[in-house]
């Protein structure tokens, strides 16, 4: 039986958020540059979307960008952007026959003008899709986020539009660059790195962990739904004992 034919259609995570990482390790294996490397990433990335979508999956984050990747020389950050902007080019037509919906988080309006409106145009483009919510992390620190939300709410706490005892769950989450989608269930990152590198940090307090050596862009199909399969394996107990998990499911 393939791997994707063992997955459990009734099992499938709502939210899949992965760190993409490794581009510059496979590029200086090959004697390459790095940029070659974030070249062939691309191809990953379209593995993953189309994987994801094929298994129904309601929501899928990729950081794509982090707030502390300006750092990197300058070369390369041109490169990557303009990635960024070759491939909303191309997958459009990609989205639209997926019914694939994209939207961003983090702060776009620092990416250079090109790559802010092409996102725009493609997130106008694909508002009404439905399938899958693809969600690319630009420019994005959940710290940052963090920060932006407690600035929001203490706003309207000042301008007694709202009060401090009604702050709960809801009102953070609703507060947040992903107030539209659901918690994470599932955090993928590549390359061997265990970290979680300042990526949605509110968002993954129940989130199951994989770590996986493939470097980013050997990430395929078959790495995905394999990473789906091991997801299955796990009991999700939200705090609870296994024992109150099996009499819910009676
Ligand atoms: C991490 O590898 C990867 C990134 C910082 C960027 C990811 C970008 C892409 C896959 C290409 C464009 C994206 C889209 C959405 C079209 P790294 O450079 O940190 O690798 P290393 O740890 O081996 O140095």
């Amino acid at each position: 039986m393939s791997v994707k034919d063992q997955i459990d259609n009734h099992k499938i995570p709502r939210h899949v958020a992965v760190i993409m990482d490794g581009n510059g390790r496979w590029a200086k294996k090959r004697g390459f540059s790095r940029v070659f490397g974030h070249k062939n990433g691309v191809n990953a990335v379209r593995d993953t979307v189309e994987a994801a979508a094929e298994l129904n999956i309601e929501a899928l984050t990729l950081y794509a960008f982090s707030t502390e990747n300006w750092n990197r020389p300058k070369a390369e950050v041109d490169t990557l952007m303009h990635l960024l902007v070759n491939s909303l080019k191309k997958e459009l037509p990609v989205f639209q026959k997926n019914n694939i919906k994209l939207l961003t988080i983090g702060n776009i309006d620092k990416l250079p003008k090109k790559a802010k409106n092409e996102l725009l145009d493609v997130i106008e483009k694909t508002k009404n899709n439905t399938h899958l919510n693809l969600t690319l992390a630009l420019n994005y620190g959940a710290r940052e986020e963090i920060i932006n939300a407690t600035k929001s709410i203490s706003k309207k706490i000042v301008n007694n539009e709202l009060n401090v005892e009604e702050i709960d769950e809801n009102i953070i989450n609703s507060h947040l660059y992903t107030f539209t989608l659901p918690g994470v269930d599932f955090l993928i990152r590549t390359s061997g790195e265990r970290r979680i590198s300042n990526f949605l940090l509110w968002q993954i307090a129940y989130a199951e962990l994989y770590f996986t050596e493939v470097l980013w862009p050997d990430f395929n199909k078959e790495n995905f739904y394999q990473a789906i399969l091991d997801y299955q394996s796990r009991e999700r107990r939200f705090g609870k004992t296994s024992e109150q998990i099996d009499d819910s499911k009676q």
